[in-house]
């Protein structure tokens, strides 16, 4: 089931994220708690349950496309079709949008060059590479610009 995460969501979106670095992967440093917090009160955040929390996905409206800012999935949970769910809804939200007049835009994200699991994950929902940013991340190396329309 995905939802819209609410503030109690904050912590365990939080301890996601810091596992993450601590399992060294490959990730935007520069995430923080508040910036958690500014967006699940700008309701720019969607939560993944498969009996427990799952993943989230933080993301930023149009602009010119539909960007995913932040996406996790638990460790135990992946590979289980989580982040596929969270972007189809992500894709309702848009959709939604569009409905009440606005355009159909696509859906954008940037990766780590070195974060093949995430782009390998990427290209089986129906992303395709755009561009390179190179030395875009803290540790010099390039972001991956993906790009996969709504409909
Ligand atoms: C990237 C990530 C979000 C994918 O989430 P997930 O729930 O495991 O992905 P899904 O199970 O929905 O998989 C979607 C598709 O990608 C494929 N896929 C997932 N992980 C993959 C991997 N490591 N290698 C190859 N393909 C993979 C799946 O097989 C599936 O394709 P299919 O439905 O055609 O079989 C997850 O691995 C993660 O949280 N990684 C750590 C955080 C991260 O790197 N985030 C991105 C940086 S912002």
């Amino acid at each position: 089931m995905i939802r819209e995460a609410g503030v109690d969501d904050e912590s365990w979106i939080s301890s996601l994220i810091d596992q993450a670095r601590s399992l060294a992967e490959v990730w935007p440093g520069r995430w923080n708690q508040r910036m958690v917090t500014e967006a699940i009160q700008e309701h720019r955040c969607l939560v993944a349950e498969a009996g427990a929390v799952a993943g989230f996905l933080i993301y930023r409206p149009p602009g010119e496309a539909w960007e995913v800012d932040l996406v996790a999935v638990s460790p135990a949970q992946r590979g289980r079709g989580i982040f596929r769910e969270l972007l189809a809804g992500l894709i309702q939200v848009a959709m939604r949008h569009a409905a009440k007049g606005g355009q159909v835009y696509p859906v954008w994200l940037e990766v780590h060059e070195a974060n093949t699991a995430a782009t390998a994950a990427y290209l089986r929902c129906g992303f395709r590479e755009v561009g390179r940013r190179p030395g875009y991340y803290a540790d010099g190396g390039a972001a991956i610009l993906m790009t996969r329309d709504c409909l």
